[in-house]
């Protein structure tokens, strides 16, 4: 039946049906913010100007945690950024270490879900993810690093690991020894569908890990993150990431990767997180500074749509504002 007998119109005629019929509702428990902790500052700082990101002590990371507790959000991913670098990245497993004391703060302190970035890159020298041997990364020697890593984490209260370098079979060797140390109960997020993209590039002031660029093969990550082009591959990751015990499963970036979001939705029975990624936060960050776009239309339009594709939740840098934006509308969304 089509027009004039079929009119789309009148599903879209006033306010009440439009919400009636209303099919994706972002909620502030679909929001995960990212922190920054950087060992040795004593007060928190903007990574840069207009950038919104902030550098944290302990003392206003503990501050801010406690503003997404009040706005509703129910969990946080956290980064460490150590004093101390070296080439086997070996601050990122020390039992005091950084992000190991702010894990056990909020632990003692807030009802909230941490989710703890196991990675190297802001823990070496060279800032790749791995150890490089022979100007290779070893993935097989990084697998131990990562595996003390997550432990670590998990000692202090950690909920879910997070490993993010794409080392093969890294979810395999952290979920083992995880068990092995009576950590069961602890999840494992893991990156598996992580891009090696320019979308990231404002993050390296984030978390000062520049990776170094006359290693020869190891110039940038293109050796472990997966080429933009790949179809095919990102599916594999993920399947491979389920088979090695995954509890969720992320894609990375987000927006300019809806359609691998949405296939792995179609595909596979776990949770999907997708990690609206420094350079999708800061276009439109930028966006609503120097052109006419609406920052809170244009946030939760994107974030509405990372849902739409199959997002279970979001990680993104204005998690905070997006919560106070569903909360002042709480009658309208
Ligand atoms: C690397 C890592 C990256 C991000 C988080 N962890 C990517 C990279 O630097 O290659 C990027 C996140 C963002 O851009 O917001 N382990």
């Amino acid at each position: 039946m089509n027009f004039p007998n079929t009119r789309m119109r009148r599903l879209r005629k006033d306010e009440n049906i439009r919400k009636i019929l209303k099919e994706i509702n972002l909620q502030n428990s679909d929001l995960i913010k990212p922190f920054f902790v950087k060992e040795g500052i004593e007060e928190e700082k903007l990574v840069s100007e207009d950038s919104g990101i902030y550098h944290h002590s302990i003392d206003s990371l503990l501050e801010k945690v406690e503003k997404c507790v009040e706005e509703g959000i129910r969990g946080i991913l956290l980064f460490g950024i150590p004093e101390e670098k070296d080439k086997t990245g070996y601050s990122a497993y020390k039992e005091n270490g950084i992000v190991q004391k702010a894990i056990e703060k909020i632990k003692n302190n807030y009802k909230i879900t941490i989710f703890s970035d196991v990675c190297l890159c802001h823990y070496t020298s060279h800032g790749h993810c791995g150890i490089i041997s022979n100007g290779e990364i070893d993935n097989d020697e990084t697998l131990d690093v990562l595996s003390k890593i997550a432990l670590s984490h998990a000692k202090k209260g950690a909920d879910f690991v997070c490993p993010s370098s794409m080392m093969d079979g890294q979810v395999r060797k952290i979920r083992t020894d995880l068990d092995e140390e009576g950590f069961e109960n602890v999840g494992i997020m893991s990156y598996s569908s992580k891009f090696n993209s320019s979308f990231y590039s404002p993050f390296r002031s984030y978390a000062e890990n520049e990776p170094e660029t006359n290693n020869g093969n190891l110039e940038d990550r293109s050796t472990y993150q997966m080429d933009y082009s790949s179809k095919f591959q990102p599916i594999r990751e993920i399947s491979l990431d389920i088979e090695e015990g995954a509890d969720i499963t992320m894609v990375k970036p987000a927006l300019p990767y809806l359609d691998i979001i949405s296939k792995a939705k179609e595909k596979f029975n776990v949770p999907i997180s997708a990690y609206q990624v420094s350079g999708e936060y800061s276009m439109m960050k930028q966006g609503a500074i120097n052109t006419s776009l609406n920052e809170k239309e244009i946030f939760l339009e994107s974030l509405s749509s990372i849902k739409r594709a199959g997002a279970n939740f979001i990680i993104t840098y204005n998690a905070i504002k997006a919560a106070r934006w569903l909360n002042e509308n709480k009658n309208r969304f």
